[in-house]
């Protein structure tokens, strides 16, 4: 079978497996290429599959040595196709940290459930004894409760409504997208979804089975980004859930405060991932922040905000390095005032003719295919791909 992509608007709607083990060694090479230093031994991930929580764990693994447990929601196989990105993501990641003689187990299932809570326990138990580090980086539209309800998140904005261009990485061009004003439960739903409120869970099962080990850390992953990007992000909904996740960082650092460990929010740049293809315009601003990033030499993907955040500001020589609230700000290039000026110079001018010229928006769409396993340097697409011997893999 010869496997050619499929993207919906901004949704890929198939994966090609091979791709997804270049793309995997890819971010290994790179980390082995950026040297090892001293981080946690063991670590839970949840999210591990794609995005920050795959580079995370690949960061750790490939430049500290760690053993990992990640927990992902993710396709195989079936009659409806070959299965998602990140099932391909786990397998390929599992292989190649068993070759380096690390320990990788993969979890497959709901992570906001009580019986997945269970599951990782009970592993973590049987197989690394306790964690050192428990990364959270789930990215969902809806999460059901423990009482079975099922909530969902919107991407709206909160204040008046927000239009402006967006991007079609089906066809390759700029539509008009506008978030609409949310009201007060869409606002309470999402940061349900998308708060702290099951990170808190997390480490309170893990502590009362006693699974962390003594000065145990955790960070989740947020977004705050610059001004011009407020009313799609940081005064919408999910900045509204973030705020949520920011405070509850509080809450557990003091939970963890009994076996001197901490809890941390690691405010990263915006990147192209899967979650945040899908967050209405913001494409757009990210395509030119990629331009000016790439220009001025400071740009970073996903593996090296995360190679970063580890080697330099969390386990580097001066151990943590967060401001005055917790935070531990990856966006600091980002927000460069330099950098921003030269963004919101361009953005009143983009439109549907001149996008490509003003942004890096093929480096953009490059790294959208390359998350679904496409455009990866080395790879023979022309090949058919023997599906039957992918099938036979267990993440
Ligand atoms: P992603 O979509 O690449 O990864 C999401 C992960 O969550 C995947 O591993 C997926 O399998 C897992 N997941 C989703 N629902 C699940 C469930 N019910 N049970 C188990 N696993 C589940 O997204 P990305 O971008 O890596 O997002 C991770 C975090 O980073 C999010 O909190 C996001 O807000 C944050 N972030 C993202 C930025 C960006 O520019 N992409 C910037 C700053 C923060
Ligand atoms: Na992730």
């Amino acid at each position: 079978m010869i496997i050619h992509p499929q993207i919906q608007g901004c949704v890929a709607r198939n994966c090609h497996p091979l791709g997804c083990r270049a793309a995997v060694q890819q971010q290994i090479a790179s980390v082995r290429a950026a040297g090892p230093f001293n981080g946690p031994k063991r670590v839970l991930v949840l999210g591990a599959s794609s995005g920050f929580g795959l580079a995370s764990r690949i960061a750790l693994t490939f430049g500290a040595g760690a053993d990992t447990l990640g927990v992902s929601f993710e396709r195989g196989p079936s009659d409806k196709g070959l299965g998602s990105a990140g099932w391909y993501n786990n397998i390929w990641f599992r292989q190649a940290a068993e070759q380096a003689g690390r320990i990788a187990i993969n979890l497959i299932g709901d992570a906001f459930s009580d019986t997945l809570r269970q599951q990782a326990i009970e592993t973590i138990r049987q197989q690394l004894g306790q964690v050192d580090l428990v990364i959270y980086s789930l990215a969902s539209g809806i999460r059901v409760l423990p009482d079975g309800t099922q909530v969902r998140s919107v991407l709206k904005t909160t204040g008046q409504p927000f239009s402006g261009w967006g991007l079609d990485l089906e066809r390759d061009t700029l539509v008009q997208q506008s978030l609409a004003t949310a009201t007060p439960e869409e606002i309470r739903d999402t940061v349900t979804v998308m708060g702290g409120e099951d990170w808190q869970l997390w480490l309170q099962a893990l502590q009362q089975a006693d699974c962390l080990a003594t000065g145990a850390q955790t960070v989740a992953y947020s977004y705050i980004g610059p001004e011009s990007t407020y009313p799609l992000y940081r005064d919408g909904t999910i900045g509204y859930a973030k705020e949520h996740l920011h405070a509850t960082a509080e809450t557990i650092n003091l939970q963890l405060a009994h076996i001197g460990g901490h809890a941390w929010v690691s405010v990263c740049k915006a990147l192209v991932t899967k979650a945040s293809a899908y967050i209405p315009v913001l494409p757009v601003y990210l395509g030119l922040l990629m331009g000016v990033m790439k220009e001025r030499g400071v740009h970073e993907g996903c593996i090296e905000q995360m190679q970063r955040l580890f080697a330099a500001k969390m386990y580097g020589p001066q151990g943590v390095v967060a401001d005055g609230n917790r935070l531990i700000r990856m966006d600091d290039h980002e927000l460069d005032p330099a950098v921003q000026a030269a963004v919101s110079a361009l953005w009143p001018k983009v439109t549907p003719d001149n996008f490509h010229v003003l942004g890096d928006f093929a480096g953009l769409r490059r790294d959208f295919m390359q998350l679904n396993g496409f455009e990866l340097p080395g790879v023979d697409y022309g090949a058919p791909v023997d599906v039957s011997s992918l099938t036979e893999l267990v993440p």
